[in-house]
Order: structure tokens, then sequence, then C-alpha cells
């Protein structure tokens, strides 16, 4: 890697605890900042005369919507690009596309299907790549959605530099193991949060996906702990948290029917979280777009929903990654 390189975003395993802590506590602070009327001032017009190109071959509104918001905050224009836009995939090479665009735009932020091919584009571009959701990854969710957590439970008085003081609490994730889960598993094993996964069998996460979630863990003295299990009670299981996504990501749709079936029992209801014991003050998050198979109306809609809150955070995460990655080109702090 040429000294000169620029510093992508591609998952939650290219940050270090103490960046990752970095990026959830500055969104934390721009947000009530921005919220009491004040831009802190690093932030004011910082992208002013600048462009980003987002790059989106799969549909999103929270995604885009908090990118474009975050970019026009910093004072810089985005730029969105889909897929029917642009010539990527169709007249134009990966390759040929990050060279012309990157020698164009201050940063990229991409949503594509494949992990490679997000991570071919940052290898051959020369600004900044940030992954807007591929197949395995989704980091600026789990920025929000730690974001999220940091604010609805006190934090533990062990919270040091390297920490959001989220030492010991749980989440149980129930339902399909996919690219939200993975970035969320790291971030857990990363901040010392136990993450208990339940899928039915044959969904399980892959060994490869394993190995990086137990790698994320290893530069931290008491890593969250990664438990999995095909039964649903198990996972709840004295969790301070439930979280699920869709049963069929985008990409999946023709597998929608064996997909149903074999998710059946994995709904999140009250009564799921009573059998297995969840804790008393437990929450519910969802990363959104939901669909009522995977949560009952009665959670999703309760006040133990953090779904909204959760959601408006995209756009504290997206501030927060820009200033990262593009204004202050990669220094987390
Ligand atoms: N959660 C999320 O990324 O939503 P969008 O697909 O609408 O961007
Ligand atoms: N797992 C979902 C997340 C959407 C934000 C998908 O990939 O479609």
């Amino acid at each position: 890697v040429s000294p000169f390189a620029p510093r992508h975003l591609l998952s939650i395993a290219d940050l270090t605890p103490a960046e990752f802590t970095a990026l959830v506590r500055n969104a934390s602070h721009h947000k009530q900042a921005i919220k009491s009327g004040s831009v802190p001032r690093n932030l004011l017009g910082a992208l002013s005369g600048k462009t980003v190109a987002m790059m989106f071959s799969k549909r999103s509104t929270r995604t885009r919507i908090s990118t474009e918001g975050a970019v026009a905050q910093l004072g810089g224009q985005p730029m969105f690009l889909g897929k029917d836009d642009i010539q990527l995939g169709v007249n134009e090479s990966l390759y040929d596309t990050a060279l012309v665009v990157s020698s164009m735009v201050s940063a990229i932020v991409a949503r594509v299907d494949k992990h490679q091919d997000v991570a071919a584009l940052a290898k051959h571009s020369t600004v900044p790549v940030i992954n807007a959701l591929c197949d395995s990854f989704h980091p600026l969710q789990i920025i929000a959605d730690f974001l999220t957590i940091h604010e609805a439970f006190p934090a533990r008085p062990t919270a040091g530099l390297n920490s959001l003081g989220m030492e010991g609490l749980k989440i149980a994730w129930v339902g399909d193991a996919n690219n939200v889960l993975f970035d969320m598993a790291i971030a857990a094993a990363k901040m010392g949060v136990d993450i208990a996964v339940a899928t039915p069998k044959g969904y399980e996460i892959p060994a490869s996906m394993l190995e990086i979630i137990k790698q994320a863990g290893s530069s931290v003295s008491s890593p969250g702990k990664l438990i999995q299990t095909n039964v649903p009670e198990e996972a709840v299981k004295d969790a301070d948290v439930l979280v699920t996504d869709t049963w069929v990501s985008m990409g999946q749709e023709e597998e929608t029917i064996k997909r149903m079936k074999a998710f059946e029992g994995f709904q999140i209801t009250a009564e799921l979280a009573q059998r297995g014991g969840a804790k008393k003050n437990w929450k519910f998050m969802h990363c959104l777009p939901r669909h009522p198979e995977e949560v009952n109306d009665e959670v999703f809609y309760s006040p133990r929903s953090l779904v909204f809150p959760e959601a408006a955070n995209r756009l504290w995460a997206a501030i927060s990654a820009l200033e990262g990655f593009v204004v202050n080109k990669g220094k987390i702090e």
C-alpha cells in the first residue's frame, strides 16, 4: 500500500476498538451540537466545493438520505449515481470506473452486491471509499446502531478511551446471518458486548466470517463472546437487545419461498422474549426496511422498539464517517 493511498471504510473490521469508539462518540457529539444549533467548527464547510459520488446498484432509503444529508451538512455536493445512471456494469468495468470517478470527486460511497466489488473499487480508487452495504458488511449501519445502544443503556463505569462502556451487555440476533449481523458481531467483539445468534439450520454464519469475527476481538483484553444456536429462546436468554433484519436480503429474492419456510418460528415477539428469558428492560432494534414476518407489530411499534431513533442516527453516523475518512483523511480520533 502506497503511503499516499487513501484509507477506506469497508467493514467495522477495518477499525481499531479506539477508532470505532471515536466514530460513535463523534457521531453522538455532532448530534447534540447540531441539534442545539451549533455546527462544530471543524465541520463547518469542511467539504465546501467538494463532491462525493454515491454509486448505488441497489435501492436505499436510509443510506441514501443520510449520506446525501451528511455531505450537504458539511457543505459538499453529493452526486447520486444509480445503476441506470452510469456505465458501470453495463458498458464499463469496475476498474475503469474506479479510476475515472475517483479522479473527479473527493470520496466514493458505494452500495454494491459483492464484497469483492467494493474491495476492488477501493483498491483502484485514489479517494476514500465508504461501503454503503455489500453482501458481507454494513459499517455505516453499525456505527448508528452502537450510537443507539449507547443512548439507550447507561455506560458502564469501565468506559475508558477505547470503549463505549457497553461491556457486559448482551445482544440477541434472531433471524438470518447476513451483512448487518456480520459487522454487528465484529463491533460487539471489539466493544466487549456478547452476541448470541439464532438462525435456522443451514443459515449459520459461514466459517470464513466466523474467523473475521474472532480476529476482531483478538486485540481486546476481554472481547465480547459470540454464541451460535438454532434455538431462538436460547439466544434471547438474558439479552438486553433483541435484533433482527429481513429474512430475504436484496439479491436473494429468488429464495423467498424457501427462506419463509426455513425461518418459521424465528419471528421476534414479546412471547419469545418472555419464553426465552430476555432481561426485563429489553429493547428491540432493526436496521429497516422491515417486513412483518421477522418481527410482529406489537414489538415493532412498542416503547421497547428503538427502530426509529436508530434510523435517525444514520445521519449522525454518516457525518462522523465522512469526518473521519474524508475530512480528516482516515485519522480517526
Ligand atoms: N438500513 C438501511 O441501510 O436502509 P436502506 O437500505 O434504506 O438504505
Ligand atoms: N440485509 C439487508 C439490509 C438492508 C439495509 C439487505 O442486504 O438487503
